[in-house]
Protein backbone atom coordinates (compact mmCIF):
# COMPACT_ATOMS: atom_id res chain seq x y z
CA UNK A 1 0.00 0.00 0.00
CA UNK A 2 1.15 3.65 -1.07
CA UNK A 3 2.62 5.59 2.47
CA UNK A 4 0.54 8.37 3.60
CA UNK A 5 2.61 11.96 3.90
CA UNK A 6 1.20 15.89 3.76
CA UNK A 7 0.57 16.81 0.50
CA UNK A 8 3.67 19.44 -0.30
CA UNK A 9 3.84 23.03 -0.44
CA UNK A 10 4.37 25.36 -3.44
CA UNK A 11 7.66 26.88 -2.90
CA UNK A 12 8.27 30.41 -5.15
CA UNK A 13 8.39 29.39 -8.25
CA UNK A 14 6.16 25.86 -8.13
CA UNK A 15 2.78 24.66 -8.74
CA UNK A 16 1.13 21.69 -6.87
CA UNK A 17 -0.02 19.31 -9.33
CA UNK A 18 -2.90 16.56 -9.07
CA UNK A 19 -1.39 13.67 -10.27
CA UNK A 20 -3.94 11.89 -12.88
CA UNK A 21 -1.10 9.47 -13.67
CA UNK A 22 2.34 8.77 -13.58
CA UNK A 23 4.94 6.92 -15.69
CA UNK A 24 7.70 4.28 -14.66
CA UNK A 25 10.88 3.62 -16.80
CA UNK A 26 12.77 0.80 -16.66
CA UNK A 27 15.66 0.49 -14.31
CA UNK A 28 15.03 4.09 -12.48
CA UNK A 29 14.78 2.95 -9.30
CA UNK A 30 19.00 2.30 -9.43
CA UNK A 31 19.43 5.72 -10.77
CA UNK A 32 21.61 7.82 -7.89
CA UNK A 33 19.31 9.46 -5.25
CA UNK A 34 21.02 12.23 -2.74
CA UNK A 35 17.95 11.54 -0.69
CA UNK A 36 16.03 7.96 1.18
CA UNK A 37 13.19 7.72 1.17
CA UNK A 38 12.60 8.94 -2.41
CA UNK A 39 9.15 9.06 -4.14
CA UNK A 40 9.63 7.79 -7.93
CA UNK A 41 8.66 8.86 -11.52
CA UNK A 42 9.79 11.52 -12.89
CA UNK A 43 7.03 12.16 -15.17
CA UNK A 44 3.31 12.71 -14.94
CA UNK A 45 -0.19 14.10 -16.62
CA UNK A 46 -1.91 16.01 -14.05
CA UNK A 47 -4.12 19.22 -13.44
CA UNK A 48 -2.23 22.29 -11.48
CA UNK A 49 -4.24 22.38 -8.00
CA UNK A 50 -2.31 25.60 -6.49
CA UNK A 51 0.19 28.17 -7.72
CA UNK A 52 2.59 30.04 -5.64
CA UNK A 53 2.01 34.05 -4.98
CA UNK A 54 4.49 34.65 -8.09
CA UNK A 55 3.65 31.83 -10.68
CA UNK A 56 2.12 33.12 -13.59
CA UNK A 57 2.81 30.71 -16.54
CA UNK A 58 -0.06 28.24 -15.38
CA UNK A 59 -3.14 28.79 -13.55
CA UNK A 60 -5.12 26.90 -11.17
CA UNK A 61 -7.78 23.65 -13.06
CA UNK A 62 -4.90 23.24 -16.32
CA UNK A 63 -4.40 19.97 -17.49
CA UNK A 64 -0.69 19.79 -17.79
CA UNK A 65 2.28 17.17 -18.30
CA UNK A 66 5.65 16.80 -17.55
CA UNK A 67 9.01 15.78 -16.80
CA UNK A 68 9.97 16.57 -13.11
CA UNK A 69 13.24 17.33 -11.73
CA UNK A 70 15.53 14.27 -11.06
CA UNK A 71 16.99 15.80 -7.58
CA UNK A 72 13.78 15.76 -5.95
CA UNK A 73 10.58 13.43 -5.02
CA UNK A 74 8.78 12.58 -8.07
CA UNK A 75 5.30 11.73 -9.29
CA UNK A 76 4.04 8.37 -7.52
CA UNK A 77 2.03 10.18 -5.49
CA UNK A 78 -1.54 12.23 -5.32
CA UNK A 79 0.15 15.44 -5.58
CA UNK A 80 3.70 16.78 -6.51
CA UNK A 81 5.19 20.42 -5.99
CA UNK A 82 6.92 21.30 -9.58
CA UNK A 83 8.73 24.31 -10.81
CA UNK A 84 5.90 25.90 -13.06
CA UNK A 85 8.03 26.78 -16.13
CA UNK A 86 8.75 23.15 -16.77
CA UNK A 87 5.06 22.13 -17.00
CA UNK A 88 3.59 22.12 -20.47
CA UNK A 89 -0.34 22.14 -21.86
CA UNK A 90 -0.89 18.41 -21.99
CA UNK A 91 -1.96 16.89 -25.70
CA UNK A 92 -5.94 17.42 -25.96
CA UNK A 93 -6.43 14.29 -28.09
CA UNK A 94 -5.41 11.48 -25.14
CA UNK A 95 -6.52 11.08 -21.83
CA UNK A 96 -3.92 11.47 -18.74
CA UNK A 97 -2.55 7.70 -19.16
CA UNK A 98 -1.30 8.25 -22.49
CA UNK A 99 0.10 11.46 -21.68
CA UNK A 100 2.28 10.45 -18.57
CA UNK A 101 3.68 8.16 -20.84
CA UNK A 102 5.41 10.54 -23.16
CA UNK A 103 7.96 13.23 -21.38
CA UNK A 104 10.83 11.24 -20.03
CA UNK A 105 10.95 9.18 -22.88
CA UNK A 106 9.81 11.43 -26.06
CA UNK A 107 12.22 14.33 -24.55
CA UNK A 108 14.87 10.95 -24.27
CA UNK A 109 14.20 10.37 -27.72
CA UNK A 110 13.59 14.24 -29.30
CA UNK A 111 17.07 15.62 -26.93
CA UNK A 112 19.36 12.29 -28.26
CA UNK A 113 18.20 12.68 -31.89
CA UNK A 114 18.42 16.13 -32.50
CA UNK A 115 20.10 17.76 -29.73
CA UNK A 116 22.93 15.00 -29.39
CA UNK A 117 22.63 13.01 -32.31
CA UNK A 118 21.89 16.48 -34.82
CA UNK A 119 20.18 14.20 -37.00
CA UNK A 120 18.98 15.66 -40.55
CA UNK A 121 16.34 15.03 -42.99
CA UNK A 122 18.03 12.31 -45.56
CA UNK A 123 20.43 10.82 -43.32
CA UNK A 124 20.37 7.03 -41.77
CA UNK A 125 20.02 6.12 -38.50
CA UNK A 126 20.30 3.13 -36.12
CA UNK A 127 17.68 3.02 -33.03
CA UNK A 128 18.48 0.24 -30.71
CA UNK A 129 15.80 -0.76 -28.48
CA UNK A 130 13.52 0.35 -31.28
CA UNK A 131 10.16 -0.95 -30.10
CA UNK A 132 10.99 -0.05 -26.09
CA UNK A 133 9.99 2.94 -24.31
CA UNK A 134 12.28 5.19 -25.74
CA UNK A 135 13.05 3.80 -28.72
CA UNK A 136 9.41 3.70 -29.93
CA UNK A 137 9.20 7.09 -30.09
CA UNK A 138 12.50 7.98 -31.39
CA UNK A 139 11.77 5.74 -33.89
CA UNK A 140 8.50 8.01 -35.02
CA UNK A 141 10.37 10.90 -34.69
CA UNK A 142 13.37 10.16 -36.53
CA UNK A 143 10.87 9.30 -39.43
CA UNK A 144 9.37 12.08 -38.94
CA UNK A 145 12.34 14.16 -39.56
CA UNK A 146 12.67 12.14 -42.91
CA UNK A 147 15.43 9.98 -42.00
CA UNK A 148 16.15 6.54 -42.97
CA UNK A 149 15.32 4.69 -40.02
CA UNK A 150 16.71 1.25 -39.44
CA UNK A 151 15.52 0.03 -35.71
CA UNK A 152 16.76 -3.08 -33.95
CA UNK A 153 14.65 -5.28 -31.14
CA UNK A 154 14.04 -8.96 -30.19
CA UNK A 155 12.00 -11.23 -32.28
CA UNK A 156 8.54 -10.80 -30.78
CA UNK A 157 8.76 -6.79 -31.16
CA UNK A 158 9.86 -6.41 -34.87
CA UNK A 159 6.56 -6.02 -36.47
CA UNK A 160 6.21 -3.42 -33.40
CA UNK A 161 9.34 -1.63 -34.62
CA UNK A 162 7.73 -1.70 -38.55
CA UNK A 163 4.90 0.05 -37.38
CA UNK A 164 6.44 2.82 -35.42
CA UNK A 165 7.92 3.42 -38.92
CA UNK A 166 11.36 1.74 -39.26
CA UNK A 167 12.24 1.35 -42.88
CA UNK A 168 14.18 -1.60 -41.99
CA UNK A 169 14.16 -3.93 -38.65
CA UNK A 170 17.09 -6.36 -37.19
CA UNK A 171 16.79 -8.75 -34.79
CA UNK A 172 19.14 -7.92 -31.94
CA UNK A 173 19.21 -11.19 -30.49
CA UNK A 174 20.10 -13.08 -33.64
CA UNK A 175 23.16 -12.62 -35.75
CA UNK A 176 24.64 -9.68 -36.63
CA UNK A 177 23.55 -6.20 -37.67
CA UNK A 178 26.87 -4.78 -38.80
CA UNK A 179 26.23 -3.52 -42.66
CA UNK A 180 28.82 -4.98 -45.05
CA UNK A 181 30.20 -1.23 -45.44
CA UNK A 182 29.42 1.19 -42.31
CA UNK A 183 26.69 3.62 -43.59
CA UNK A 184 24.64 4.77 -40.55
CA UNK A 185 25.35 8.35 -40.04
CA UNK A 186 23.93 8.12 -36.04
CA UNK A 187 23.64 5.61 -33.80
CA UNK A 188 20.98 6.08 -31.17
CA UNK A 189 21.36 3.27 -28.25
CA UNK A 190 18.52 2.46 -25.45
CA UNK A 191 19.69 -0.77 -24.67
CA UNK A 192 23.57 -0.79 -24.00
CA UNK A 193 25.10 -3.92 -23.31
CA UNK A 194 26.73 -6.01 -26.68
CA UNK A 195 24.73 -3.83 -28.82
CA UNK A 196 26.30 -0.80 -27.75
CA UNK A 197 29.74 -2.09 -28.06
CA UNK A 198 29.08 -3.43 -31.46
CA UNK A 199 27.68 -0.15 -32.93
CA UNK A 200 30.71 1.80 -34.05
CA UNK A 201 31.32 -0.78 -36.71
CA UNK A 202 27.63 0.20 -38.16
CA UNK A 203 28.99 4.06 -38.37
CA UNK A 204 30.17 5.87 -41.05
CA UNK A 205 33.31 8.07 -40.62
CA UNK A 206 32.59 10.72 -38.50
CA UNK A 207 29.13 9.54 -37.63
CA UNK A 208 27.82 10.14 -33.95
CA UNK A 209 26.63 7.21 -31.70
CA UNK A 210 24.78 8.48 -28.31
CA UNK A 211 23.36 6.52 -25.68
CA UNK A 212 20.29 7.34 -23.09
CA UNK A 213 21.29 3.66 -21.56
CA UNK A 214 25.53 3.75 -20.51
CA UNK A 215 28.44 5.27 -22.06
CA UNK A 216 29.85 4.15 -25.03
CA UNK A 217 32.81 2.03 -25.44
CA UNK A 218 36.21 3.39 -26.52
CA UNK A 219 36.42 4.34 -30.12
CA UNK A 220 39.56 4.86 -32.19
CA UNK A 221 40.16 8.66 -33.10
CA UNK A 222 41.03 7.73 -36.47
CA UNK A 223 37.23 6.78 -36.93
CA UNK A 224 36.28 10.37 -35.91
CA UNK A 225 32.70 9.62 -34.18
CA UNK A 226 31.49 11.87 -31.88
CA UNK A 227 29.90 9.40 -29.16
CA UNK A 228 28.38 10.13 -25.67
CA UNK A 229 26.22 9.01 -22.84
CA UNK A 230 23.53 12.15 -21.94
CA UNK A 231 21.13 12.23 -19.44
CA UNK A 232 17.73 14.14 -20.32
CA UNK A 233 16.88 17.68 -19.00
CA UNK A 234 13.02 18.47 -18.45
CA UNK A 235 12.13 20.81 -21.33
CA UNK A 236 9.15 22.93 -21.81
CA UNK A 237 9.36 23.91 -25.07
CA UNK A 238 10.10 20.42 -26.64
CA UNK A 239 7.21 19.01 -24.51
CA UNK A 240 4.66 21.48 -26.61
CA UNK A 241 6.38 20.34 -30.15
CA UNK A 242 5.97 16.66 -29.11
CA UNK A 243 2.15 17.51 -27.67
CA UNK A 244 1.85 19.38 -30.92
CA UNK A 245 2.87 16.20 -33.20
CA UNK A 246 0.59 14.43 -30.64
CA UNK A 247 -2.42 16.37 -31.35
CA UNK A 248 -1.73 16.22 -35.55
CA UNK A 249 -2.31 12.33 -35.09
CA UNK A 250 1.53 12.19 -35.98
CA UNK A 251 3.01 10.38 -32.79
CA UNK A 252 1.35 8.28 -30.18
CA UNK A 253 3.00 6.86 -27.09
CA UNK A 254 2.12 3.11 -26.72
CA UNK A 255 1.26 1.73 -23.24
CA UNK A 256 1.58 -1.45 -22.12
CA UNK A 257 0.26 -1.63 -18.71
CA UNK A 258 -1.63 0.20 -16.50
CA UNK A 259 -1.44 0.02 -12.60
CA UNK A 260 -2.97 1.70 -9.73
CA UNK A 261 -0.98 3.95 -7.46
CA UNK A 262 -1.66 1.12 -4.47
CA UNK A 263 0.06 -1.65 -7.16
CA UNK A 264 3.06 0.66 -7.73
CA UNK A 265 5.37 -2.55 -6.70
CA UNK A 266 3.93 -4.52 -9.39
CA UNK A 267 4.83 -1.90 -11.68
CA UNK A 268 8.31 -1.46 -10.98
CA UNK A 269 8.64 -5.28 -11.47
CA UNK A 270 7.15 -5.19 -15.15
CA UNK A 271 9.13 -2.00 -15.66
CA UNK A 272 12.03 -4.67 -15.19
CA UNK A 273 10.50 -7.44 -17.71
CA UNK A 274 11.70 -8.27 -21.36
CA UNK A 275 8.87 -8.32 -23.77
CA UNK A 276 6.90 -4.79 -22.82
CA UNK A 277 5.41 -3.38 -25.71
CA UNK A 278 5.80 0.41 -24.52
CA UNK A 279 5.35 2.19 -21.04
CA UNK A 280 4.41 1.19 -17.69
CA UNK A 281 1.56 3.72 -16.52
CA UNK A 282 0.37 4.25 -12.53
CA UNK A 283 -3.06 5.52 -12.71
CA UNK A 284 -2.98 7.95 -9.58
CA UNK A 285 -6.80 9.52 -10.29
CA UNK A 286 -9.66 8.98 -12.51
CA UNK A 287 -9.93 11.25 -15.91
N1 LIG B 1 20.07 8.71 -19.62
C1 LIG B 1 18.81 9.07 -19.64
O1 LIG B 1 18.46 10.26 -19.52
C2 LIG B 1 17.74 8.03 -19.82
C3 LIG B 1 16.46 8.41 -20.25
C4 LIG B 1 15.51 7.41 -20.49
C5 LIG B 1 15.85 6.07 -20.28
N2 LIG B 1 17.10 5.76 -19.83
C6 LIG B 1 17.50 4.35 -19.68
O2 LIG B 1 17.52 3.83 -21.02
C7 LIG B 1 17.11 2.47 -21.01
C8 LIG B 1 15.91 2.33 -21.95
O3 LIG B 1 14.77 2.97 -21.40
P1 LIG B 1 13.32 2.56 -21.92
O4 LIG B 1 12.33 3.32 -21.14
O5 LIG B 1 13.29 2.62 -23.39
O6 LIG B 1 13.29 1.06 -21.39
P2 LIG B 1 12.68 -0.30 -22.03
O7 LIG B 1 11.50 0.02 -22.83
O8 LIG B 1 12.54 -1.27 -20.92
O9 LIG B 1 13.95 -0.79 -22.87
C9 LIG B 1 14.22 -0.55 -24.20
C10 LIG B 1 14.48 -1.88 -24.88
O10 LIG B 1 15.63 -2.53 -24.35
C11 LIG B 1 15.53 -3.96 -24.60
N3 LIG B 1 16.01 -4.66 -23.40
C12 LIG B 1 17.27 -5.02 -23.21
N4 LIG B 1 17.44 -5.59 -22.03
C13 LIG B 1 16.27 -5.61 -21.42
C14 LIG B 1 15.80 -6.06 -20.15
N5 LIG B 1 16.60 -6.65 -19.27
N6 LIG B 1 14.52 -5.89 -19.85
C15 LIG B 1 13.69 -5.29 -20.71
N7 LIG B 1 14.08 -4.83 -21.94
C16 LIG B 1 15.37 -5.00 -22.29
C17 LIG B 1 14.09 -4.19 -24.97
O11 LIG B 1 14.04 -4.38 -26.36
P3 LIG B 1 13.66 -5.79 -27.02
O12 LIG B 1 12.59 -6.44 -26.15
O13 LIG B 1 13.22 -5.47 -28.37
O14 LIG B 1 14.97 -6.52 -26.93
C18 LIG B 1 13.39 -2.88 -24.66
O15 LIG B 1 12.33 -2.62 -25.54
C19 LIG B 1 16.80 2.12 -19.55
O16 LIG B 1 17.94 1.55 -18.98
C20 LIG B 1 16.53 3.49 -18.91
O17 LIG B 1 16.81 3.49 -17.53
C21 LIG B 1 18.03 6.69 -19.60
Amino acid sequence: MPERMEAPRPDAGEALVRVHAAAITRDELDWPVDRLPAIPSYELSGVVAAVAPDVRSVAIGEPIYALTPFDRDGAAADYIAVPAELLAPKPATIDHVASAAIPLAALSAWQGLFDHGRLEEGERVLIHGAAGGVGHLATQLARLRGAYVIGTASEESLDDARAFGAHEVLDSRNGHFEPAAPSVDLVFDTVGGELLRRSPATLRRGGRLVSVAEDPPQIPPEAEIDASYFVVEPNREQLVEIAGLVDDGVLRPAIDSVFPLSEARAAFARSLSAGKRGKVVLRVADD
